[in-house]
């Protein structure tokens, strides 16, 4: 069993550099099936999900040459099978992007229904419809989502019913090499749907309005091979060092980020109390006393991230007053809220929404990671507790955290990883 043992408190202090975005590789790499050939990546986060879906590409016929474990070359033209292997693709979410992707490319392709992040229901519908509108057969059987075409994808206007960024970069996947024009409404405005528009469109795509309510595709024949292309930094991590340099009272610069993507993060910091200065791709946040109470409603961009929820209710806990979080994105993301409880924190949290009294201290305690954000929401209130944290299901932040031990550690925090038994 594999655990973090954070001994606090401390107070964070330095530099941190960001490492690229998850939820862009994530689908960038499935993105890359959509060309016959080689493609330069640049500023790939090294995490467990990214490894997995290097293996699955592998496991497609992909030819991964690494130039460092950030930096790789990717040759596809041998891909000859789009049936994707249960195991690989049932490990996490983002295996949707599979669908779309390799559609564009091949006739059929057959993928296990999504796994991932316990978050409540994560439904697929919104993906579905748009491969049936661009005139796609799709089944979902025994644990499976199959989908085949009998001509190319045709483009068309299509309407989300949701704003879904798994939804949004599906279609933009399946469109980029469709026949004739789509038009995407209600889409989602995450900077890593605009980052997959951007690496698409390097290799000759022709996506315009990412970024926006309403992207337009103009599907291309081909894409053009050889292009290079260096992945955004993550908002979440730079957004979570933000939050974790606040809550400790600290004082840290966090480097190699894009300001403009932090703004919801930013804006919130500021009202509980932190002082958060801009200096080109680099923030610096500092805190010197208790935080002010915060109300949160997560929305999609340009909107607070729910992927920041968990790690913001460690200030809310200990603001000096009552706080308020509505989660408007997933059904369950409270379970964290107990664990929090264990460690002094008095939160009561019913249906969306999380009402949390602040305390003056949390204290150590052994406390579970539920899922990837919650995981580093309990790295953060571990730094500010008196006594040593235990953090168990550590895999959940290893799915989407790059060195998170050496980053933390190295503004001056005191974790240490250990692995028990076999
Ligand atoms: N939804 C539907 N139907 C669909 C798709 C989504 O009803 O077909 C609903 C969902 O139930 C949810 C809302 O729409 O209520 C938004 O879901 P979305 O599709 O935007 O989420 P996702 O694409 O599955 C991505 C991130 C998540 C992040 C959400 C929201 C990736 C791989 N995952 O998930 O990231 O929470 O967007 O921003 O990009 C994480 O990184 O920790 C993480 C969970």
């Amino acid at each position: 069993m594999e655990k973090f043992v954070v001994h606090g408190p401390c107070r964070l202090q330095g530099t941190v550099n960001i490492s690229g975005a998850k939820n862009a590789a994530v689908a960038i790499l499935p993105a890359t099936l959509l060309v016959d050939g080689k493609c330069h990546l640049e500023n790939v986060p090294d995490i467990s999900d990214i490894r997995a879906y290097l293996e699955i590409l592998e496991s497609l016929g992909s030819k991964i040459t690494y130039i460092s474990k950030n930096e790789m070359i990717i040759d596809n033209s041998d891909v000859g099978s789009a049936l994707a292997s249960y195991d690989l693709t049932s490990k996490f979410r983002a295996s949707y992007y599979l669908l779309g992707s390799l559609l564009g490319r091949f006739n059929s392709v057959q993928i296990s229904l999504p796994g991932g992040c316990n978050l409540g229901a994560r439904p697929i519908d919104q993906h579905i419809k748009v491969l049936e509108k661009l005139g796609a057969e799709v089944n979902v059987m025994h644990g499976n989502v199959y989908a085949k075409r009998t001509s190319k994808l045709i483009g068309v206007p299509i309407f989300l019913d949701v704003v879904s960024v798994g939804a949004t970069i599906n279609a933009i996947l399946a469109c980029t090499l469709a026949d004739g024009i789509t038009v995407l409404e209600n889409v989602a405005k995450e900077p890593h749907v605009v980052d997959v528009a951007n690496f698409l469109n390097s290799m000759g795509a022709k996506i315009k309005g990412a970024g926006t309510d309403v992207i337009r595709i103009t599907g291309v024949e081909s894409l053009k091979q050889n292009s290079s292309y260096s992945i955004i930094p993550d908002q979440i991590e730079a957004g979570t060092f933000m939050v974790a340099a606040a809550a400790t009272r600290g004082d840290v610069l966090i480097k190699n980020c894009i300001p403009k993507h932090m703004e919801p993060i930013t804006a919130k910091l500021i009202e509980a109390g932190a002082t958060v200065i801009e200096e080109g791709s680099n923030i610096r946040v500092t805190m010197d006393k208790r935080p002010l109470p915060i109300t949160v409603k997560t929305m999609p961009y340009p909107g607070f991230p729910t992927d920041m929820q968990p790690q913001m209710c460690i200030l809310q806990a200990l603001a000096n007053g009552s706080s308020m979080i509505v989660e408007n994105i997933w059904e369950s993301r409270f379970h964290y809220t107990d664990e929090l409880s264990k460690m002094g924190a008095t939160i009561s949290a019913h249906g969306n929404t999380a009402v949390i009294t602040g305390v003056e201290k949390l204290y150590g305690s052994p406390v579970i990671s539920h899922d990837l954000r919650a995981g580093a929401a309990m790295i953060i209130a571990g730094c500010v507790a008196e006594g040593y944290t235990e953090v168990y299901s550590i895999e959940h932040i290893l799915r989407g955290y790059e060195n998170i031990v050496d980053k933390f550690n190295g503004l001056g925090a005191n974790i240490e990883y250990i692995k028990e038994g076999n």
